[in-house]
């Protein structure tokens, strides 16, 4: 694809970032990076290594040999990689999962950008949730950066409800004060409702992860699923005038932190959502 801003060729002098998974060949990173770099007027350039299980340490040897500037983490390797970083963020270390790495000069520095990208993309449609009492359906890793983020952000309450509850109790400690477990009827008194369970996705679309006659006008809803853009979730949120909130603005977002973590920048949000969303619509196509 190409970017809207194209890039000069890549010279002696280039930077180079990188996304290590696996699978990886169809991660939106290197869209959204190379849309942004290209965008801030940064000789950078972003690639994707498929990097094996267990392959993990060789991986970071080699980012700090070659001087691989910032790293994106996705699946499995968020865990291996928070094990073999130099120093980690508290959230981080809290969550024990990296999904963004920055070198400098040499010393490995692990990030978790997901919860701070997942409230972002909250603020960006209006909707701040200090004070709010909020439910998080889910407690995988995705669920619990968005617990974390949310109890930092100065939530009333963060509740975690999950289908297997000894999960759902790990999530919730990370909000601190504010977390608990509960409940599904716990949404009918949220402020905030979260979907960061896969429920909604793929063989699931059209799966809603709670019971939508509990939604009601006013609630904000918010979905980490992106794809598709409209979950039954979000449609039934729309249907009795609650807000709803899309994942593609998590997705965006996290990006963005990462690049202002590895550059320094501000991060052209606006291109990096325009390249998300044709790089998207390219592989819903394919
Ligand atoms: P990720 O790391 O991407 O968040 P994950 O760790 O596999 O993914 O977590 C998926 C979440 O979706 C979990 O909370 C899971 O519930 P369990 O902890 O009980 O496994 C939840 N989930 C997945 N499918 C579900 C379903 N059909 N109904 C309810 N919850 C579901």
């Amino acid at each position: 694809m190409t970017p809207a801003t194209p890039r000069p060729a890549p010279t002696g002098h280039t930077r180079v970032a990188a996304v290590i998974g696996s699978p990886v060949r169809h991660s939106l990173s290197p869209a959204l990076h190379n849309a942004a770099f290209a965008a801030a007027g940064l000789d950078w350039v972003y690639l994707a290594f498929e990097v094996a299980p267990g392959a993990v340490p060789a991986a970071l040897g080699g980012v700090r040999a070659l001087g691989i500037a910032g790293l994106s983490v996705t699946m499995p390797h968020k865990d291996a990689v928070a094990a073999g970083c130099d120093e980690v963020s508290v959230a981080a270390r809290a969550l024990g999962a990296v999904n963004c790495v920055v070198n400098d000069g040499g010393r490995l520095v692990g990030h978790n950008t997901d919860g701070a990208g997942f409230v972002a993309s909250l603020r960006e449609e209006g909707c701040d949730p200090a004070g709010m009492r909020c439910v998080v359906l889910g407690a995988g890793g995705a669920a619990r950066a968005v617990v974390e983020a949310l109890g930092a952000a100065g939530a009333a309450e963060v509740c975690v409800v999950n289908r297997t509850a000894a999960k759902a109790e790990v999530a919730a400690a990370l909000a601190g004060g504010a977390g608990r477990v509960g409940g599904a009827d716990a949404v009918a008194g949220a402020d905030l409702i979260v979907n960061a369970t896969s429920v909604g996705m793929g063989a699931d679309a059209g799966s809603l992860p709670c019971d939508a006659g509990l939604l009601r006008a006013g609630q904000w809803v918010a979905d980490i699923v992106y794809e598709p853009a409209d979950t039954a979730l979000l449609l039934a949120a729309r249907a009795v005038g609650a807000h709803p909130i899309g994942g593609i603005g998590m997705l965006i977002h996290q990006a963005a932190v990462a690049f202002t973590l590895w550059t320094g920048v501000d991060a052209p949000v606006h291109a990096m959502r325009t390249a998300g969303l044709a790089a998207l619509d390219a592989r819903q196509r394919t």
